[in-house]
């Protein structure tokens, strides 16, 4: 493991980002992400995709400040192809006032796109996943739902509006969620990506030493991904999720088999899920709401006890 006086998160935790300390008021902090195309459309594909990029940066309280693409692209497909997921990619760097300022593209079979990207924060004002505590209550900033409904847009199962709402979700910024918790100050955080919200929060458990409690019924869901779901919709990858949450989770007898599968629906450019004291919470929700963060909810709080893992009630 590399450890240095300046490093404050490393690779010692499972944290979204890499920060390190330049001076006594900057910190670095630093990340890359990318993945094939979760959805037809290339413009989308590529703001979605820095969307997620830069979330790793906002879960750790950070501002993006600069950027470099990493591309795939098959040198038989179309070059406006590969324009329009660059372009998608550069109109959501600039909504956050990331500047992008280079890259590199390989030839590739499957088209892939992300962003290797370094932001600022100030030293110790950086959120990890390891400050959660118990009676801390959580909060989820974007509904649940996108590794369904993409799925169900490969095997062109879905309506055009179901597939805007995913769209809309995953192509959001977490910069507005990721200044109301500073504003706040909250315990701990990270991103909901791809080992869905049971996995993500099975991060910030171990990392902090607590169980939690997720009520059902407060789980917000993206309208439509519960029929795709009830038709059979589901990703490799939420199944794989699902089975490595095992011991770490105990499922309410009511909890149906599709409910399960849908907490552990591996998510692309997921919401916050934050870790906050009881007390800020309220503080919290009405700095989120002013922020036009509306499908902001909590979801659960944390327990005292670590080794009763994840409960999940209706
Ligand atoms: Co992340
Ligand atoms: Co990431
Ligand atoms: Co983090």
């Amino acid at each position: 493991m590399v450890t240095h006086p300046d490093l404050l998160v490393g690779t010692g935790t499972v944290d979204d980002a890499g920060v390190y300390r330049l001076g006594d008021d900057t910190a670095l902090v630093l990340t890359v992400d990318f993945f094939p195309p979760v959805i037809d459309d290339p413009y989308n594909y590529g703001a979605i995709a820095v969307a997620n990029s830069l979330s790793d940066i906002y879960a750790m309280g950070g501002r993006p400040l600069l950027g470099l693409n990493i591309v795939g692209f098959p040198v038989e497909l179309p070059k406006n192809i590969l324009g329009e997921i660059l372009r998608g990619g550069s109109d959501k760097a600039q909504e956050a006032g990331c500047l992008i300022i280079g890259g590199h593209t390989v030839d590739d079979r499957e088209p892939k796109y992300g962003l290797a990207a370094v932001g600022l924060v100030e030293p110790g004002k950086e959120v990890t996943v390891a400050g959660a505590k118990p009676g801390d209550r959580l909060v989820l900033t974007k509904p649940l739902g996108t590794g369904i409904i993409t799925t169900a847009g490969k095997q062109e199962r879905v309506s055009p509006e179901v597939m805007e709402r995913a769209v809309a979700v995953m192509s959001k910024l977490n910069r507005a969620a990721s200044e109301a918790m500073l504003k706040v100050g909250v315990n701990a955080c990270t991103d909901v990506t791809g080992f869905g919200l049971i996995g993500h929060l099975n991060n910030i458990m171990e990392a902090s030493g607590a169980g939690a409690e997720l009520r059902l019924s407060d789980i917000p869901v993206i309208p439509g991904a519960w029929e795709l779901l009830e038709q059979g919709i589901v990703p490799g990858g939420t199944h794989r999720n699902f089975e490595g949450a095992g011991q770490r989770v105990r499922w309410h007898q009511d909890v149906s088999e599709n409910t399960r599968l849908l907490l552990c629906d591996a998510q692309t450019s997921g919401g916050l899920l934050i870790s906050v004291p009881e007390d800020r919470t309220d503080a919290l929700l009405k700095e989120l709401e002013a922020a036009g963060i509306e499908g902001a909810r909590v979801i659960g709080e944390l327990l005292l006890d670590g080794k009763k893992g994840i409960q999940v009630v209706p």
